[in-house]
């Protein structure tokens, strides 16, 4: 994984990545032992995440009841310690841990609200490579506090379980780094009742196997993936195989209230997942496809390759948008939840090129209708390159960061603007990304000064008028 890692104390010179025990502004050696940070210096979310290590990959090995709705197993953690290592934290949230090692070693454990601490025997020194091994057990339970976001997390269903995790919920369900600045890769070996199919990230590494009434499915997501778009979403399902017509793997499957979207589903993401690469680069992972589970989540979430669905049929504009988060969310991730519009204004700027696309309205139509919007419209009190962690998936950093890209377009030109969007997912294929970063290489690829242009509509809580 590529976590933000910059001189020992901050990061991105934000929150303390240390302990309580050093001095702000003091400089410390990362060989200097002391306690990984409990948050990985993300100052909207401040215990998101953790300091003092990068993960590489996490082996999940979870056995799921529906019956009794009871998740059990072991999540090995595989990471590199950032700093000489007293103690570390995880992201973790319910359950009873029973045991934890590091390198086969047992090792001491305190647990406090979300936070899982990690005392192994002996310090970790700085740059070395360690695993540590969790065994837990319990009813997974979702966040369901939030005003704007609803219910996220592990949702237990009656069949199974319907899994998005975004912003933060992937510590409903296993123990982590939960903040999208560390990425890892992933295999879920997951056991459920015979009969149940079970869908996570990436492609099944073998055959199902049965035994005993129990199925065990192995995937593995072997790209790069932020820990909110992990999943490993359980029921009944109909599924549709196959690959793109330009040859990705493709993937759908659906509960089996929407036998009727299975055909359209599979269709409409194999040939816009084609047309995306056409327009954005190369597809960054190694399939797509889309799942819809019979949960009424009230909205669909991007998860790396098997984009969810939540209790409805989608249409080609969602799953336009979905796909186009496989670019912008996925491949290239933001390091700071402020910079959302990157994910969230590119895949609404997306259902507007698909429209265009289809001979329907034309972007400049959807740009105009949503500028129609007067002076006093919320849309423009609320400046979309700053995303406010209470308010993270307001309509500002939708549509808002969508019409930043077409003012963009409009002001670079077709060539220059299209140039852009490729070589910004070429260059930070897999990696993290800021909004700084992106209008530097706007700024350099169409030679203008465009400060206005993105104060304008990014960072100013009033309807642009000129830029
Ligand atoms: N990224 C998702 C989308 O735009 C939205 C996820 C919203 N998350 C939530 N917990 N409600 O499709
Ligand atoms: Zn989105």
């Amino acid at each position: 994984g590529a976590a933000a890692c910059s001189s020992p104390g901050t990061r991105d010179g934000a929150v303390p990545e240390s302990g309580a025990t050093v001095p702000s502004g003091a400089t410390v050696s990362p060989a200097a032992p002391r306690p990984g940070a409990p948050g990985i210096g993300d100052p909207d979310f401040p215990h998101d995440g953790n300091g003092g290590y990068d993960v590489g990959r996490y082996r999940l090995d979870l056995d799921y009841d529906p019956g009794r709705r009871h998740l059990s197993g072991t999540a090995a953690v595989e990471a590199t310690a950032t700093q000489t290592l007293t103690r570390f934290n995880l992201d973790l949230s319910g359950f009873t841990v029973g045991r934890v090692t590091v390198d086969g070693g047992r090792a001491a454990f305190e647990r406090a609200g979300t936070e899982l601490t990690v005392v192994p025997a002996r310090p970790i020194p700085a740059r070395a490579a360690f695993t540590v091994e969790v065994a837990y057990a319990g009813r997974p339970e979702p966040v369901r506090n939030s005003s704007n976001l609803g219910t996220y997390g592990f949702i237990p269903t009656k069949d199974g379980a319907f899994v998005t995790c975004e912003p933060n919920g992937a510590r409903t369900w296993f123990p982590g780094n939960d903040h999208p600045a560390d990425k890892a890769r992933y295999e879920f070996e997951i056991t459920v009742p015979e009969g149940i199919t079970a869908l996570a990230n990436g492609e099944l590494a073998a055959e199902p196997r049965t035994e005993g009434g129990k199925t065990t499915y192995l995937w593995r997501e072997d790209h790069p993936m932020v820990t909110y778009l992990a999943t490993m979403t359980l029921g009944k399902f109909i599924l549709k195989e196959g690959t793109t017509a330009s040859g990705i793997r493709n993937l759908a499957a659906v509960d089996p209230r929407f036998r009727a979207s299975l055909d359209d589903l599979h269709r409409l993401s194999g040939e816009i997942t084609d047309h995306w690469a056409t327009v954005f680069g190369p597809y960054p992972f190694s399939s797509t496809g889309g799942v819809v589970d019979d949960f009424s989540a009230g909205y669909a979430l991007e998860n790396q390759t098997k984009p969810m669905y939540g209790g409805f049929s989608p249409g080609e504009d969602i799953i336009a948008h979905e796909l186009a988060h496989q670019w912008f969310g996925n491949s290239l991730s933001i390091r700071r939840w402020k910079d959302l519009w990157l994910n969230e204004g590119f895949a609404t700027y997306a259902e507007w090129l698909w429209q265009e696309h289809r001979g329907q309205a034309t972007a400049e139509r959807s740009f105009r209708l949503h500028y129609a919007a007067g002076p006093g419209d919320a849309i423009w009190k609320y400046a979309p390159g700053r995303a406010r962690p209470d308010d993270l998936f307001n309509d500002s950093v939708y549509t808002r960061g969508g019409m930043t890209l077409h003012a963009l377009r409009q002001k670079i030109g077709d060539a220059d603007f299209f140039e852009l969007l490729r070589t910004w997912a070429a260059e930070n294929e897999h990696g993290h990304v800021t909004t700084e970063q992106f209008t530097a290489l706007a700024e350099k690829i169409s030679g203008k000064d465009l400060d206005a242009l993105f104060d304008a509509w990014l960072f100013t809580e009033k309807k642009p008028t000129t830029w």
